[in-house]
């Protein structure tokens, strides 16, 4: 690295997600949670790195595979793709993804096996217990029928010769982590479960599998694969270059924050910084367990066939309302439940009418009364309702942002949101509608009108990393040109909004529906999605479709293309970091881009309007999911987009004005 990031790291992870299967609102509450959190800490001024991925490994997988009559990896990829396709309509911002299936991640795993064997941790022995496939957890060591306390399906028996990993030896020092570094569990009664699980005691676990097919190939010994868990945990390490880019990893790790569901708090509280002290690496610093999503009283589940998914969601009311109803209704760390219903009615009150209506009422007030400029407030027109509402929204900074730090989500927007109403409050008693009928309260109404947009200036920046989509269009409207994501929360105070602005074009960014008519379309859009698609390798009903159809698009005309179609083609931001011409052709470059996840070799037919030196560091844009093919014998991986311009056809590269992450997906 050439110069160094003055900025603080801050690394935070969603655990990896099963790709059994696709994802449901309950998977995407994690992620749209560790979004939020990445948001905020930008916010912060921090440098965030923020992994989620995909388990790709155990038996689960590949019976789900079989099910459908495809290999693991058919299975795995087409499903990981599901969600990647959906965070990027969630516009979720994260910086690494991490496959369990990739090379990297083998490395990763073998580094801290071998690690903690030579240290003396791992021995062979012979296993006889109960395991449960589902969850992939060892239920009993003892051959009696059991059901696994997780799911409640009866555990297999499995007896074979294993490879264990010495927990029993960690108990002490686990117990001391948890003492000396109280904050390693949160919420505290989830610390308090783990304590009183690790003091009855811990026995020695097994980390590798026979009988189990599909997995990492154990080092030395490969008839047995490494026991999915550890290979799981390990992404936490390898999604951000353990044992491959050290630089990258040493910036980020440890861990400042994992989010998980609390049914996995055990391999992540006890397991996990266990494998971690055997290799001798750092721990992480904090585990946050939060609770269930309650679709009809149960856990969301695919397997209990209780499930809503995000997409409908998304394309009727929007991702931020999703986002915004699972931050404000469910007390983080405790089971919330979730019904449309609810999500709606918060929609109408909290959004349309809450913000979106304070926002556009303002606004427009501004663009008819004082041409479309953000006018000044004057200090001989300004009284106590504007000391009052300055001191309230002043307050309303310092308690949100406290709660964000503390991850109570749902009181950060009780927060912001009785700003809005002090806002709305103050503009019904001030009548600015009023004033603007005499000339002669010019000065007040101005003032009022200034009060009212720095107010929700500053709403629209808090409520950033919870609303990203909507506050930013808030956020445009008010011709605010800096981007609202690199906006500093902690440097915010009153006063930044400047008069003289112009404002944007103005349209409403939470319209009000009607309540039947989207719950009908997302029930449309939900069968859609459910229903097996005509791909000779369709899916039964349920399990996951060959690409992220969206449900419910309407049949395209002749000659056109439907969504659906245009979303099969994946472009992402890729930068290139290398170029060299193909020898023995004048017009092909050799280039290699790295597309977020990974680096792609690609061959370009630009060589001869750009040199190597140009391209190098450059912003292009990639298609991904091109079959690979070869150019003068070289292969080519995805194609870099360009224009080709008449009257000779010479490539102009694609590019953006603007700084765009690499990875970031075009749509
Ligand atoms: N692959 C493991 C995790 C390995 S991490 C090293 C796994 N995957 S999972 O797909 O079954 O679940 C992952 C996470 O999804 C849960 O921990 C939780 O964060 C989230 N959720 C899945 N269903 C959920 C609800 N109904 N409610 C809330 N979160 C849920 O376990």
């Amino acid at each position: 690295m050439s110069h160094a990031d003055p900025r603080p790291t801050f690394y935070l992870t969603t655990p990896i997600y099963y790709a059994n299967a696709r994802p449901h609102v309950g998977s995407a509450y994690t992620t749209l949670v560790a979004d939020t959190v990445a948001r905020f800490k930008r916010m912060q001024g921090y440098d965030v790195a923020f992994l989620t991925g995909t388990d790709e490994h155990g038996e689960n997988i590949a019976r789900a595979a079989a099910k459908v009559g495809i290999s693991p990896k058919e299975l795995v990829d087409r499903n990981s793709a599901i969600f990647r396709a959906l965070w990027d309509e969630l516009g979720i911002g994260y910086t690494h993804f991490i496959r369990t299936t990739s090379s990297d991640h083998l490395r990763a795993v073998r580094r801290l096996l071998l690690r903690a064997r030579d240290a003396g941790h791992v021995y062979k022995s012979f296993y006889q217990g109960r395991y449960c496939v589902h969850d992939n957890l060892y239920v009993t060591d003892s051959s009696e029928p059991a059901d696994c306390p997780l799911c409640g399906r009866p555990a297999e028996l499995v007896s074979e010769e294993n490879y264990f990993f010495k927990l029993s030896a960690f108990q002490d020092r686990l117990m001391k982590l948890y003492e000396e570094q109280p904050d390693f569990i949160r919420p505290p009664f989830r610390r308090n479960e783990i304590l009183r699980w690790v003091e009855s005691g811990l026995r020695d676990i097994s980390v590798s599998r026979k009988t189990v097919k599909w997995g990492l190939p154990w080092p030395d010994d490969p008839e047995h694969v490494i026991y999915v868990w550890y290979d799981a945990l390990t992404s936490y390490l390898s999604g951000i270059g353990y044992g491959d880019d050290e630089l990258q990893w040493e910036k980020y790790w440890p861990a400042q924050l994992h989010l998980i569901g609390k049914e996995i708090i055990r391999f992540h509280c006890v397991y996990w910084p266990a494998f971690l002290m055997a290799a001798e690496e750092p721990l992480p610093k904090c585990i946050f367990a939060h609770g269930w999503l309650l679709f009809e009283q149960q856990k969301m589940s695919k397997s209990k066939g209780n499930v809503a998914y995000p997409e409908p969601i998304a394309r009727t009311v929007g991702a931020d309302a999703l986002r915004y109803y699972l931050l404000r209704e469910v007390s983080f760390g405790q089971d919330g439940n979730f019904s449309h219903d609810a999500l709606l009615t918060r929609y109408n009150s909290d959004l349309a009418n809450g913000l979106g209506n304070l926002a556009n009422r303002t606004l427009s007030m501004i663009e008819r009364y004082c041409a479309g400029e953000i006018p000044a407030a004057s200090p001989q027109a300004t009284g106590e309702p504007e000391k009052a509402l300055a001191g309230a929204v002043a307050g309303t900074i310092r308690t949100a942002i406290e709660q964000y730090e503390d991850l109570s989500f749902s009181r950060a927007l009780e927060a912001i949101w009785s700003a809005v109403a002090q806002v709305d409050g103050y503009l019904t008693s001030q009548r600015p509608w009023t004033l603007a009928e005499d000339p002669a309260q010019r000065a007040r109404l101005e003032t009022v009108l200034y009060h009212a947009a720095e107010s929700i200036r500053i709403i629209v920046a808090l409520a950033h990393p919870s609303l990203p989509e909507a506050t930013a269009k808030i956020w445009g409207q008010m011709g605010q040109f800096s981007r609202l994501g690199e906006l500093r929360l902690d440097q915010l105070s009153w006063g930044g909004l400047r008069p003289g602005t112009k404002i944007g074009e103005l349209a409403a960014v939470f319209p009000r529906v009607e309540k039947s008519e989207v719950l009908e379309k997302i029930a449309i859009m939900e069968e859609e999605i459910l229903k097996p698609k005509q791909t000779p390798a369709a899916a039964p009903s349920g399990t996951p479709a060959a690409a992220p159809a969206p449900a419910a698009a309407a049949p395209a005309k002749p000659g056109k293309i439907g969504i659906d179609d245009f979303l099969k083609v994946e472009m992402r931001v890729g930068q290139v970091k290398s170029a060299e011409k193909v020898v023995g052709a004048d017009k092909l470059l050799k280039v290699m881009v790295d597309i977020g996840d990974e680096m792609r070799q690609i061959v370009a037919g630009i060589a001869t309007v750009y040199s190597p030196e140009q391209l190098v560091g450059r912003k292009v844009i990639v298609v991904c999911n091109l079959e690979p093919r070869k150019l003068r014998g070289v292969e080519s991986n995805g194609m870099i987009v360009a224009a080709s311009a008449a009257p000779d056809g010479q490539p102009t590269l694609a590019g953006f004005l603007e700084d765009v992450p690499v990875g970031a997906r075009l749509k």
